[in-house]
Parts: C-alpha cells; sequence; structure tokens
C-alpha cells in the first residue's frame, strides 16, 4: 500500500526535482501540493508547482498556495539559488491549470486523513498556521518530513540553514507540536551530489527528465560558485525519499530547539544528540545517508518518466 502524501514546498529547483520523484514512485501517492513563500514570492512558487506538475503529466492534482510572508517576519528570499522565476533554467511553459481557491492551510485541513505524511520542503509557515488554526488535524498526521536545519554549519548564516532561518518561528512551533518529526537537514543533503553525469543521464530521457537535466545546469553553477562542489544537493528531494525507502537515511533522535532571537544565531536549530540538556526528545535528526544508493533511486525514478 502507498503512503498518502502532501508536499508542502517554495519551488525552488530541489522543490520541483522532489515533487517529480514523488510522481514517479509507487510507493507514495502525492494527494496534493501546497505553497508557501520562501525560495520566491508566493506567486511564483505557486506557479512553478503548477508548472512542474504539469511536467510530470500530473496536473490532476490539487495545488493550494497558503502563506506569503514567515509568522511575523520580512520575507527573505533565495533568488541568488533559485534565480529570478525561482525555476530559473529550462523554458516554464505558462501553466494550464490554476491553484484550487482555499488557502494552503485550509486545503491541507480537509485532505489529511490518518496516515497521511507531510512533506514540508520550505519554510513551515503554512504547518504553523495549519497546527494553530485547525488544531483537530493534528491526530491525522502520521509524520511530518522536513527539509530544513542542520546540526552543523547553516547555508544562510553560519548558524542557519535557508528553511528555518526564513522562519524560524514557525519551525519552532512544528518542534514543538509533539507530532511525529524527522527533519532532514544540510548534514545529510551536502553528503549527496548530483552531478553533471546524473544531469547527462537525464536529458537524454523524457520530458521530466530532461526538465531536471536543465534545472541541475543552472542549481549546480550556484553550489559550484559558493561551495567549490562538483554538483548539487537536491536537499527536498531527500526528505521524499526518506518516505520511500527509511533506509536510506540514518536518523538519531535527539530534541531539536530553533532559535528565535538571537542577532547571529537565528534560525539554528540545536540539536541535543547528546542529551545534555534534558530537554525531551522531539525529532529524529539525519546524521548519515546513502548517498550512491539515494542518488541512484533519485535518477532512475525520474529516468523512468515520459
Ligand atoms: C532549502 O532551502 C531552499 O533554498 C531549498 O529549496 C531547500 O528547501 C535548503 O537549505
Ligand atoms: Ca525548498
Amino acid at each position: 500500500m502507498s503512503t498518502k502524501i502532501v508536499i508542502d514546498c517554495d519551488p525552488g529547483h530541489d522543490d520541483a526535482i522532489a515533487i517529480l520523484l514523488a510522481l514517479a514512485s509507487p510507493e507514495v501517492e502525492l494527494i496534493g501540493v501546497t505553497t508557501v513563500a520562501g525560495n520566491q514570492t508566493l506567486d511564483k512558487t505557486t506557479r512553478n508547482a503548477l508548472v512542474t506538475l504539469e511536467v510530470g503529466g500530473r496536473a490532476d492534482i490539487p495545488v493550494a498556495a497558503g502563506a506569503d510572508a514567515p509568522l511575523s517576519r520580512e520575507l527573505r528570499t533565495a533568488a541568488h539559488v533559485h534565480g529570478d522565476s525561482g525555476l530559473d533554467g529550462p523554458e516554464l511553459p505558462e501553466p494550464r491549470t490554476q491553484p484550487v481557491t482555499e488557502h494552503a492551510v485550509d486545503f491541507l485541513a480537509e485532505i489529511i486523513e490518518g496516515g497521511t505524511v507531510l512533506v514540508p520542503t520550505a519554510p513551515l509557515t503554512n504547518i504553523a498556521l495549519l497546527l494553530e488554526r485547525h488544531p483537530e488535524v493534528r491526530d491525522r498526521i502520521e509524520h511530518i518530513v522536513w527539509m530544513g536545519g542542520a546540526i552543523g554549519e547553516g547555508n544562510v548564516t553560519p548558524a542557519a540553514e535557508f528553511n528555518a532561518f526564513v522562519d524560524p518561528e514557525a519551525a519552532a512551533v512544528v518542534c514543538a507540536s509533539g507530532i511525529p518529526l524527522t527533519m532532514i537537514g544540510l548534514d545529510v543533503t551536502h553528503k549527496a551530489l548530483f552531478t553533471r553525469a546524473h544531469a547527462e543521464r537525464l536529458r537524454e530521457a523524457g520530458r521530466a527528465g530532461r526538465f531536471v537535466a536543465e534545472l541541475s545546469d543552472f542549481f549546480q553553477r550556484f553550489h559550484e560558485r559558493s561551495y567549490g562542489f562538483e554538483g548539487s544537493p537536491i536537499h527536498d528531494a531527500m526528505a521524499v525519499a526518506h518516505v520511500i525507502d527509511p533506509t536510506l537515511v540514518t536518523a538519531r533522535t535527539a530534541n531539536v530547539a530553533v532559535e528565535t532571537s538571537s542577532e547571529l544565531c537565528d534560525g539554528r536549530t540545536v540539536v541535543d544528540l547528546r542529551g545534555v540538556t534534558g530537554r525531551p526528545e522531539n525529532a529524529d535528526v539525519g546524521v548519515d545517508v546513502d548517498a550512491d544508493r539515494f542518488l541512484e533511486l533519485l535518477v532512475s525514478r525520474i529516468e523512468s518518466l515520459p
């Protein structure tokens, strides 16, 4: 039986690839996509979600637009990573579909049924709002698998990863929610790099494969310049992959707390791996990944799409 999932995202190159991985994987059933402001403004991330589903041949999957700004801060986007459109690289067709009229938070409350796994690959604004506005939903959420945070170095500041940094208050709400939570952070996503060889393999595949190759052409240039990496971490796809095959990522159970009021460390996910704080365990945190198996899963699944 496949697991019902919802991807809450801000596409975003790696968000788009995460959506395509879900579409190509029989272990999961993508029942909806919700969007939030993050990598780009909400209008752009929503448009990009629609385009991605169309490229994946599944424009029938509903998309709902959510929060256009973090809970209590100004939006800081990542145009330097994802470009002006949020999905620079391939030529983006005008989407033929529209998002549903409901706000993402109300849409989520409606479609989440017992056993649903939420896969947020963006700032956690929508998820925090969902828990606040529809508290009855929490018991129906089987698990939250979030791409965000870092035990070690951040990627926006030395202390913070982007999704945690953009809306630390929302991340704090979700970490404290008591809902089973897995954090797929930079500690694992930076260990698996999608290379030019992977892109060439996909360029020869179907429309979705070509789309991913062209996304990676753009995305990789940022990682070469900024990190000297010979490839790019497809962060968000690792969260979806974790639902598909939980043996890919090794996780440790720990307390995760999010810093919300520090000049230097806002958005830091403080992971207490040795239990020194006495704070209760509230998350499984990715500490290692079988990079080869993850990348082979990712590439072979996308290759199978028309
Ligand atoms: C995360 O930030 C975004 O730019 C990516 O889409 C990913 O979700 C990585 O820090
Ligand atoms: Ca993202």
